[in-house]
């Protein structure tokens, strides 16, 4: 399928998609939300996919936020009657068990950081710039911006980056553990590629429930937590891929995946 505002390629096993907006430094629309729920749909169906990056094209931004234009003259009742905003969590991040990485190469503002945050991790540029201004808008996070930004990084600096709408470079997002690592503008691409392909390398049953289960770190008590890995550690012991990785280390070779 083609698409108006982002592109789709596969690279082996790798699916590449690019936020296609430069002109408008990514912004996030309605078309957006409605294309990257496509293409995250093909991408966790076709079953020789098994990692995704999603980054943005041009080297300012990732995404400057949800499109404000479109924003700007909307009734509020719509707001609410549409529950808008309610498609990037009901229809992206739920759906989507099979991991995805967000590179960031600049600006993730608003719903672009709220974006990147969805990603199972982020590796960002030394350029990015992270932060939740709506506030200076009227407006506050709208997309998951205060309860994953929160849980990221604290309620100190989250609360700060709020009430302020001060960005955060890429150095304290690193040190603040909002992004798994920064690298070099010019090596983005390719370090995301090659940590997407790694990724990819692995069974990718075991793939999807180590993302289930750092999930659910987030969602649960500890003590409910604890039983959900072991649950899902005793049914990957059941998988073929368990017997064939355990036989491969034995035998001292690469170990050959069914993906069950
Ligand atoms: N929506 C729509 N258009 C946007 C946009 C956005 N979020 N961000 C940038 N653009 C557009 C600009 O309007 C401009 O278009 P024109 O050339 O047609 O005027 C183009 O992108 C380039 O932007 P600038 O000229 O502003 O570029 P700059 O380098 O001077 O500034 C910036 C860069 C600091 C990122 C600035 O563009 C900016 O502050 N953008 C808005 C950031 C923001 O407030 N994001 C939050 C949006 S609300 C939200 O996301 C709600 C939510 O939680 C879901």
């Amino acid at each position: 399928m083609s698409y108006e505002t982002i592109l789709v390629e596969t690279r082996g096993a790798v699916t590449l998609i690019t936020l296609n907006r430069p002109q408008a430094l990514n912004a996030l629309n309605s078309k957006v939300l409605a294309e990257l729920i496509d293409a995250f749909a093909a991408y966790e169906a076709d079953h020789t996919q098994l990692c995704a990056v999603l980054t943005g094209s041009g080297e300012k931004a990732f995404a400057a936020g949800a499109d404000i234009k479109e924003m700007a003259d909307k009734p509020a009742v719509d707001f609410y009657l549409e529950d808008h905003f309610s498609g990037w969590q009901s229809d992206l991040v739920k759906r989507t068990r099979k991991p995805w990485i967000a590179a960031v190469n600049g600006f993730a503002l608003g719903g672009g950081c709220e974006l990147a945050m969805m990603a199972d991790f982020i590796i960002a540029a030394d350029s990015a710039k992270f932060g939740q201004p709506e506030i200076k808008l009227g407006v506050a996070p709208g997309m998951g911006g205060s309860q994953r930004l929160t849980r990221a990084v604290g309620k100190a600096k989250a609360m700060e980056m709020c009430l302020t709408g001060r960005m955060m470079d890429a150095g304290e997002a690193e040190r603040s553990s909002l992004v798994a690592r920064v690298v070099p503008l010019a090596d983005l691409l390719e370090d995301a590629l090659k940590t997407a392909e790694t990724i990819a390398s692995m069974p990718p049953m075991a793939a999807i429930a180590n993302k289930e289960m750092v999930n659910a770190a987030y969602e649960t008590t500890l003590e409910q937590g604890l039983l959900f890995e072991r649950r899902l550690f005793q049914v990957l012991a059941a998988s073929e891929d368990k017997a064939e990785g355990m036989k491969a280390f034995v035998e001292k070779r690469p170990g050959v995946w069914k993906g069950r």
